[in-house]
């Protein structure tokens, strides 16, 4: 099955991703990663990119539409899809409906994160990856079980984003009002739109998303 997850910065939808990879063996489609690569690779997407996030801006449409569909052309994304950070406007959730239509693939469900915006400052300020592997932590609400190690790959290098400052997640979150969340309504009058509590425990949120998953599958 192929979803969107959709929500504010903060909101939680990395997190989850790498759960359903790492359990469910679906595959996460990230913008912010993959544009975050080509920033590091010095590619001419990664130097059109790099000013624009660092003020927590979005990138043009045609950029992140073009490198979701070459991503779509991968056979690993027969393994069902999520969505991570895109689309974030009208126009990439249209180019989405045609990129899946054109490829033979169906959204099964649109999963809405809803969460408290006072602590999504404070969520993103406090987080950090694996350097290695990219695992996410947070300073409080995630942390590694041996401190300083990571517990996926024992890597013992960690990194913070340069746009997880509290400035720019104000900025990147009027982007979320003003252009990302009016495409829920764009999926809800399929209904595909489910909301779950994102701000519940981490495990918690997964098992709502798990419940929607199996849901869907039994229903299709
Ligand atoms: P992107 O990388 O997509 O960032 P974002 O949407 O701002 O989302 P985040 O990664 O900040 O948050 P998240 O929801 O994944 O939260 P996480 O799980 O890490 O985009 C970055 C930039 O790239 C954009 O600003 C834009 O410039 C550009 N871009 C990307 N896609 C684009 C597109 N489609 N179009 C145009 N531009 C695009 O969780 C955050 C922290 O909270 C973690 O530390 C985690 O451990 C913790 N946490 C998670 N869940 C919980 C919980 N339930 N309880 C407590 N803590 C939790």
């Amino acid at each position: 099955m192929n979803i969107i997850l959709l929500g504010p910065p903060g909101a939680g939808k990395g997190t989850q991703a790498q759960r359903l990879v790492a359990e469910r063996g679906m595959v996460q489609l990230s913008t912010g990663d993959m544009l975050r690569a080509a920033v590091a690779a010095g590619s001419p997407v990664g130097l059109r990119a790099k000013a624009i996030m660092d003020a927590g801006q979005l990138v043009p449409d045609d950029v992140v539409i073009g490198i979701i569909s070459d991503r779509l052309d991968q056979p690993d994304v027969a393994k069902g899809a999520i969505f991570d950070g895109f689309p974030r406007t009208t126009a990439q959730a249209d180019a989405l409906d045609s990129l899946l239509a054109d490829k033979g693939l169906r959204l099964g469900a649109v999963i809405a994160l809803t969460v408290d915006e006072d602590a999504l400052v404070d969520r993103i300020t406090g987080r950090y990856a694996c350097a290695t592997c990219g695992e996410g932590y947070h300073d409080r609400y995630k942390q590694p079980k041996q401190d300083g190690v990571c517990d996926i790959c024992g890597g013992t290098t960690f990194k913070r984003r340069p746009d997880d400052n509290a400035d720019t997640v104000r900025a990147r979150l009027a982007e979320y009002h003003a252009k990302t969340a009016p495409i829920a309504d764009h999926y809800g009058q399929r209904g595909l739109v489910r909301n779950v509590d994102g701000m519940a425990e981490i495990d918690a949120v997964y098992s709502q998303i798990v419940m929607i998953l199996d849901e869907r599958v039994t229903s299709s």
